[in-house]
């Protein structure tokens, strides 16, 4: 019996989601010590200590279930943002939350529309699902062509994600086209605005979209504490939509679907909010360190409102470019399975501390010779 064949279609094609190298692989794969890893836009300074004595007050009670409903932090978050807490549905990680929101809302049949070359799990989720999933191509500057994600809407769409700034290629949508592409939705379809670099932004014209949820019942904002917070590891983001929406995915979610020490994380960083300005401006500050030093190698950067830099070097090929770069101790991310030609020489490379962007720019010039 070909047990395999069991699964459905959509399953069966999927290709299971390949995150970046943990830095102990490399190190054992490689016979490698102090191995940098810039691959999953993670932060590199880590959690603040009051964040982390909060997370271990909290772990002396992990034999009590979470709360399910996660009060306090619910609350707190809404307080902050100025929203109602019922418009908060807090996951594990922001990627349960558009998990959630894909298998609520689309039945077999219906699809979901979001950018190529944007966040790989959509089309996963999108696929191992329903079996659906249409992808737009983003523009010339490879920012999401919103006018052609309108024109793809059709009476089967029930939601389109737009990755606001965009992971991998860091280019990001303005104000203006972002109201203009709400104007032409239905409001029969949901826009999911994934915002997990939300805090990494400084353009002026990037669109504060808090404000526009009561204009635009529809639309659903999708933030993280992975990023800018530093708490990849514990798994916490969330989603804000209009009450009646959240209520009903509240009904898909699982009973304690956030742990405890997610939960005492996340409420210390509201708590200590003022440390985010500073880490956007230094991460600004090694970002733009880093694309003049990938152009100076002939690189040719992708200018990003994010944590990470899209950069290609054509001719060559971003896989083979990646695993060199293995052997020297730096983890990036070939962009191949976003469906990049190999001939782009297409990376994706997340913002280090001064010394790992060092590294990596001595890595990459070793490997170019
Ligand atoms: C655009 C985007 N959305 C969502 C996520 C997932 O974040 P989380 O760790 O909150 O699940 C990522 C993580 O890399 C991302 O790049």
């Amino acid at each position: 019996m070909d047990l395999k064949s069991l699964f459905r279609k959509g399953i069966r094609e999927a290709r299971p989601y390949a995150p970046g190298k943990p830095i102990s692989e490399v190190e054992r794969e490689f016979g490698l010590r102090d191995v940098v890893k810039l691959a999953s836009n993670e932060n590199p300074e880590g959690p603040l200590p009051e964040v982390v004595a909060a997370i271990r007050t909290a772990v002396a009670e992990v034999n009590r279930y979470p709360d399910g409903a996660a009060h306090e932090l619910t609350h707190a978050l809404a307080s902050f943002l100025g929203v109602e807490p019922a418009a908060i549905l807090l996951g594990n990680g922001s990627n349960e939350v558009i998990n959630m929101l894909v298998r609520g809302l689309v039945s077999p049949g219906e699809n979901v529309i979001f950018a190529q070359k944007s966040f790989i799990v959509y089309p996963l989720i999108g696929r191992v699902h329903f079996e659906t999933g249409r992808s737009v191509p983003l523009d010339a500057q490879l920012r999401h062509d919103l006018p052609a994600m309108a024109d793809a809407i059709d009476d089967k769409t029930k939601v389109v994600i737009i990755c606001n700034p965009n992971n991998p290629t860091g280019t990001y949508v303005t104000a203006a086209e972002f109201q203009r592409f709400l104007q032409r939705v239905p409001p029969r379809v949901i826009v999911a605005v994934d915002e997990a670099y939300y805090e990494y932004v400084t353009a002026d014209d990037y669109p504060q979209t808090l404000p526009l949820r009561a204009q635009h019942p529809n639309l659903f904002i999708l933030r993280t504490f992975s990023k800018i917070h530093s708490l990849a590891g514990l798994r916490i983001g969330y989603g804000i939509g209009h009450p009646d929406l959240v209520g009903e995915l509240h009904k898909t979610r699982e009973p304690f679907n956030v742990n405890s020490l997610s939960q005492a994380g996340a409420l210390a960083c509201l708590r200590h909010w003022d440390v985010v300005a500073p880490r956007a401006r230094r991460n600004r500050e090694q970002r733009e360190w880093l694309a003049a030093e990938l152009a100076r190698l002939g690189l040719q950067v992708v200018p990003s409102q994010t944590n990470f830099l899209f950069c290609t070097l054509p001719g060559r090929s971003g896989a083979d470019l990646a695993e060199r770069l293995l052997r020297e101790g730096v983890i990036v991310r070939p962009m191949d399975a976003f469906g990049l030609s190999d001939g782009e020489g297409a990376l994706r490379i997340s913002v280090g501390l001064p010394a790992e962007n060092r590294r990596c720019v001595d890595a990459l010039a070793k490997v170019l010779g």
